[in-house]
């Protein structure tokens, strides 16, 4: 138990020592000039994008979608697990061009979006105020940030039950223990917790969630389910299903790439190669199927009935394009250049007119063509406010690989 929690203090002063240093090139990662270009590029195109929607966005609201058919833009109040993408995605592209507009408008969407601080509803913190607090902290330290992050950290931690091991998703019946792969991204925001106020509690939550979702979540191919059940008393599995896939055996290609993401997340913040190991293997999932498409951007599902003709996820795409990104700097050479390459596919694709939207068009988003919910038969085949998020992360991590 000592070894145990020595190690965990360990990994915790190391990790303390920065947020992970992207800043660093790989020599034989290297960075396509005219890709570079294209980035520029698109980055000014996108702040352009952003500024044309901040005008649509009424008080208190937060862009979340927009019909392409019937030209309406769809926002959302601050609840929504998507909050927190749009003050993200200004502060990245403020980050990446200085443009002191989009920072004015990242603080004025936070001012609305701060209450959900307090929010033990949902297990989606992570995703409202990581991606915008967490960035804005990044950038400008200050201390009503770290104050807002820390009690999100805290609602977040309150979803917690040791018996499942797990943080629990979705409110639902009394006798349901809903937990789904996309938690995973969620467990950034303890970790950050953990280095800024040295309370391992986080950071034990953090690793419990991600172990049980290791051993509960994956089938032996490495391709996740969506949602597991589970005995609240007991902590054992009641039902493997689905709710945003095809089917409940079917791999959903935004679950897998949350997962890519989150598992590389886990390796970066506790260096233990298990973690490093179920990344690796996700990728090989994703990169070596039969169903990847050669411009990289996935069907919707992996397993869509009607492959060639299924709907692509742009947001799928860009997540995992961002989520490669990570993985190649923690990789041996010969599968970096291939998360390397993959990622720089993904990108050139994203930035091409079939998914990049023209200025002034797509209600003010970036990227055309992501789906939602299929199932449900909502949010299909539009923009969406997270593929637009991820898609300028991965831009900003690609372009650091010509940092010298
Ligand atoms: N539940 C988050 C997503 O749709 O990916």
């Amino acid at each position: 138990m000592k070894v145990k929690y020595l190690s965990i203090l360990v990994t915790i002063i190391i990790t303390s020592l920065g947020l992970p240093c992207f800043s660093q090139s790989i020599s034989y990662l290297k960075p396509q000039a005219p890709l570079l270009n294209t980035i520029k590029h698109n980055r000014d195109d996108a702040g352009k994008q952003y500024e044309f929607m901040a005008g649509k966005l009424a008080p208190g609201q937060f862009p979340r979608s927009y019909n392409p058919v019937t030209d309406k833009f769809i926002a959302s109040n601050s609840g929504w697990w998507c909050s927190g993408f749009y003050a993200g995605t200004l502060l990245n592209l403020y980050e990446l061009g200085h443009d002191e507009a989009l920072l004015a408008e990242a603080s004025r969407s936070m001012d609305s979006l701060a209450k959900e601080q307090y929010n033990t509803h949902t297990h989606d913190l992570g995703f409202m105020m990581y991606c915008s607090f967490g960035n804005a902290y990044r950038l400008n330290p200050k201390p009503e940030y770290k104050q807002i992050l820390v009690n999100s950290a805290k609602s977040l931690s309150t979803r917690f039950n040791p018996k499942v091991g797990c943080i629990k998703s979705w409110d639902s019946k009394p006798s349901d223990f809903l937990v789904i792969i996309d938690n995973m991204m969620n467990l950034e925001l303890l970790f950050w917790a953990t280095k800024e106020t040295g309370d391992s509690s986080f950071y034990k939550i953090a690793i419990t969630h991600a172990n049980t979702t290791m051993k509960n979540h994956y089938r032996a191919d490495y391709s996740s389910y969506h949602v597991v059940n589970y005995n609240a008393q007991t902590g054992e599995v009641l039902q493997r299903k689905t709710a945003q896939g095809y089917a409940d055996e079917s791999a959903w290609a935004r679950g897998q790439v949350w997962g890519l993401y989150g598992f590389t997340v886990m390796y970066r913040e506790t260096k233990d190669k298990k973690y490093l190991d179920q990344a690796q293997h996700i990728a090989e999932f994703i990169l070596n199927h039969p169903n990847l498409p050669v411009d990289k951007i996935p069907f919707w599902d992996f397993n869509a009935p009607n492959i060639p003709g299924a709907l692509r996820d742009a947001s799928a795409g860009a997540i995992m394009a961002s989520a490669l990104l990570e993985l190649c700097r923690y990789a041996d050479k010969k599968d970096a250049i291939t998360y390397f390459n993959t990622a720089q596919t993904i990108i050139k694709t994203l930035s091409s007119p079939e998914y990049k939207a023209a200025p002034g068009a797509n209600g003010g988003f970036i990227l055309k063509h992501s789906v939602g919910h299929l199932p449900q038969k909502s949010e299909v085949d539009v923009p969406l406010t997270y593929a637009d998020y991820y898609f300028v992360e991965a831009m900003a991590r690609y372009k650091q690989f010509s940092a010298k």
